[in-house]
């Protein structure tokens, strides 16, 4: 198993990632390659180049046009972590991983579960995960560390309770996701991850399929069941993703939102004057922070010229969706932080097109009802540390702090 593809590109080359300077703003690299209006080539941190978009138009239409692709098991597809996983007992592709035909088909069989009327049912669920968390939060010790207390368990505790995946097992998947996301991890450890990963849904699913319960694995089993055969591989294969991508990048906006409040009293104390403020305040906060930047890369499988240039067949490209969010030409004043913003939904935070986020209204809603409680419960909840001081995940693939200490 090889960890590089050839490697002919110039060393002048830039690499990428590009680090924060600020835990809330894009690199500084972004303003000047997206003023030049043309996309930019980068060496990757493992080896390889990609292609970056940086400019909000050229962004969208990459990310609405076939001739992108979202495979990667394709060659040259822009990893930010290591190589792909290749080896026999690999991950099954999922959604996140397929093209038109197929992936319109898979993503339309679990798309009713996000749908509006289904999430307002979680509502009261996610009510009482929240409470219960501030709770745990103000009856231990002061200081404490948000992230673990809150930030971390509220998520997956929803997406638990939603897939019917046992919370009891959290340090387990947590860990695994958590190896999975970090650029630093060695591909047989995120092998070794995937793996678990997958065995663990496996025998969930093979469970469920033998004694059904009320989530979302279960209906899934029942489905399938209906129409023919029942696809427990590729449903586990699902099922890591919405495990993955439901508790990390809520996650970390939960975070950093939190952080980003504490660091400007001022909109902390216009969102508790407000609460009708809020729906805008969680949509700014998606489009400002935009933690998870880089998950939108792809492969183009056709020559295409874009953004200036001619990107050829085989060669990656990746929409660095934090900078299309501070771009001129679509915010008006855009490192402007308003809630009040008009089209303040028009944002790339969750990606744009046929892939864009299916847990979008999912998570708009977790962290509307935390941010609505966090500002009822604890309104004068301060940070117990020096910004400075505290740790970032540079090294992931989602954005945000490793901890939060605060005290109140
Ligand atoms: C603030 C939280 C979240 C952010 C910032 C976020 C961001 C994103 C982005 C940028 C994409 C597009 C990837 C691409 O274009 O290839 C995406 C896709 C996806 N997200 Fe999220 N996400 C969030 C929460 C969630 C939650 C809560 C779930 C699960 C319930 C979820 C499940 C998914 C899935 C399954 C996809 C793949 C969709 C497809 O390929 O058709 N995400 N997300």
């Amino acid at each position: 198993m090889t960890d590089t593809f050839p490697d002919t590109a110039p060393d002048s080359l830039a690499h990428f990632p590009m680090p924060r300077t600020s835990p809330f703003d894009p690199p500084p690299q972004y303003q000047p390659m997206r003023e030049s209006g043309r996309a930019v080539r980068v060496r990757l941190a493992w080896g390889g180049t990609t292609w970056l978009l940086t400019r909000s138009v050229d962004i969208r239409r990459m990310l609405n046009d076939a001739r992108f692709s979202s495979n990667r098991l394709r060659p040259s597809f822009p990893f930010l972590v290591s190589a792909p996983l290749t080896g026999p007992r690999t991950f099954k592709p999922s959604i996140i991983n397929m093209d038109p035909p197929e992936h319109g088909t898979v993503r339309h069989q679990v798309a009713g579960e996000y749908s509006l009327r289904r999430l307002e049912q979680m509502r009261p669920r996610i009510q009482e995960i929240v409470n219960e968390r501030f709770d745990a939060l103000l009856a231990g010790p002061n200081p404490a560390d948000l992230v673990a207390t809150v930030a971390l368990p509220v998520p997956s505790l929803v997406i638990c309770g939603q897939l019917g995946v046992p919370y009891a097992d959290h340090e387990f998947f947590q860990a695994r996701s958590l190896a999975l996301l970090r650029r630093q991890t060695a591909l047989s450890q995120r092998q070794r991850a995937v793996d678990e990963l997958q065995d663990y849904l496996y025998e969930l699913i093979t469970a469920k399929a033998r004694h059904p319960e009320d989530d979302l694995l279960s209906w899934q089993v029942s489905r399938q069941r209906e129409s023919g055969t029942v696809d427990v591989a590729g449903l586990a294969s699902l099922a890591v993703l919405l495990l993955v991508a439901g508790h990390e990048t809520t996650s970390n906006m939960i975070g950093l939102s939190t952080l980003f409040l504490l660091a400007n009293p001022h909109l902390h104390a216009e969102l508790a004057d407000t609460p009708t403020a809020i729906s805008g305040a969680v949509e700014e906060l998606l489009r400002y922070l935009s933690v998870a930047e880089v998950a939108t890369a792809r492969v183009a499988v056709e020559d295409v010229e874009i953004a200036g240039v001619l990107i050829r067949a085989g060669e990656g490209v990746i929409g660095l969706c934090h900078a299309g969010n501070r771009d001129p030409a679509a915010f008006t004043n855009p490192d402007a932080f308003d809630i009040h913003r008009a089209r303040g939904r028009q944002h790339l935070a969750f990606g744009f097109g046929p892939h864009q986020c299916i847990g979008q209204n999912l998570a708009r809603l977790e962290l509307h009802v935390y941010l609505t409680t966090l500002l009822r419960r604890v309104p004068h909840l301060r940070l117990a540390a020096a910004i400075e001081d505290l740790r970032f995940k540079h090294d992931a693939a989602v954005f945000g702090p490793y901890e939060l200490p605060v005290t109140w």
